[in-house]
């Protein structure tokens, strides 16, 4: 997409008071989180983050139902285009993590999805001890209200369609289905749905 006005995150750093998460007891660093949420802090992905991003898409269980398990060249390639896509569009499934212990959690953002009509896709990866806390409504509902102060029309959306999980969430925040489509990562007819943010929104 050509970049949605006021999607940099740069810009996005400096109206979002920064937050340091405190690292957590195995993991080396604190991380510098642009945007927070109640329990959630959101961080951006670098180079650096082999580790993290193999915590979250190299587990089977967790890319299951999205076209995983992955290699660890997948992985790589998967967080260099996060990389990119921060880069290149000012938005990622930014890492998300815990504000009190820095335990890292996943990662929920967006990614280019019709750059005609300027629509974001909304996505969250959660690492498996993270699931059923509320964690993705959570998560979701902040990258909502940061596309949404940004004038982004409307966000897409789309799931495994045994993915009741994904479902749910979506449904909860707002989203509405509209069509099925073929995903090729799984090769299957995936519901997605759409979340008008603005009039001109889908
Ligand atoms: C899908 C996923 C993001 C959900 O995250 P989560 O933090 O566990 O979700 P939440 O706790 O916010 O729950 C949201 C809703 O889904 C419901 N839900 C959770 N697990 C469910 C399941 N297995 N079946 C049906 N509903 C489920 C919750 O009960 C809640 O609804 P409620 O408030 O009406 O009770 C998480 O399971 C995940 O990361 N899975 C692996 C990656 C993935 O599949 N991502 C989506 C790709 S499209």
């Amino acid at each position: 997409m050509g970049p949605v006005a006021g999607t940099g995150v740069s810009r996005g750093m400096v109206d979002m008071a920064p937050e340091v998460v405190p690292p957590r007891a195995d993991a080396g660093r604190s991380r510098a989180c642009f945007m927070t949420s109640e329990r959630l802090g959101f961080g951006t992905w670098t180079t650096d983050d082999d580790a993290l991003a193999t915590a979250i898409w190299g587990d089977p269980e967790v890319t299951r139902l999205s076209g995983g398990p992955f290699t660890p060249v997948q992985v790589r390639t998967r967080l260099e285009a996060e990389i990119s896509n921060l880069l290149h569009h000012g938005i990622q499934y930014w890492p998300l993590f815990r504000r009190d212990t820095g335990a890292p959690v996943g990662c929920c953002g967006l990614q280019p999805r019709d750059p005609a009509a300027g629509v974001l896709e909304l996505g969250y990866h959660l690492r498996r001890e993270a699931w059923g806390q509320g964690y993705a409504t959570e998560a979701g509902r902040a990258v909502i209200a940061w596309a949404a102060a940004r004038g982004v029309p409307a966000l897409f959306a789309g799931h495994h369609p045994q993915n009741h999980a994904s479902g749910r969430t979506l449904r909860k925040l707002g989203f509405t289905y509209t069509h099925d489509e073929h995903y090729p990562p799984t090769g299957l007819l995936e519901p997605c749905y759409l979340l008008r943010l603005t009039d001109e929104g889908g």
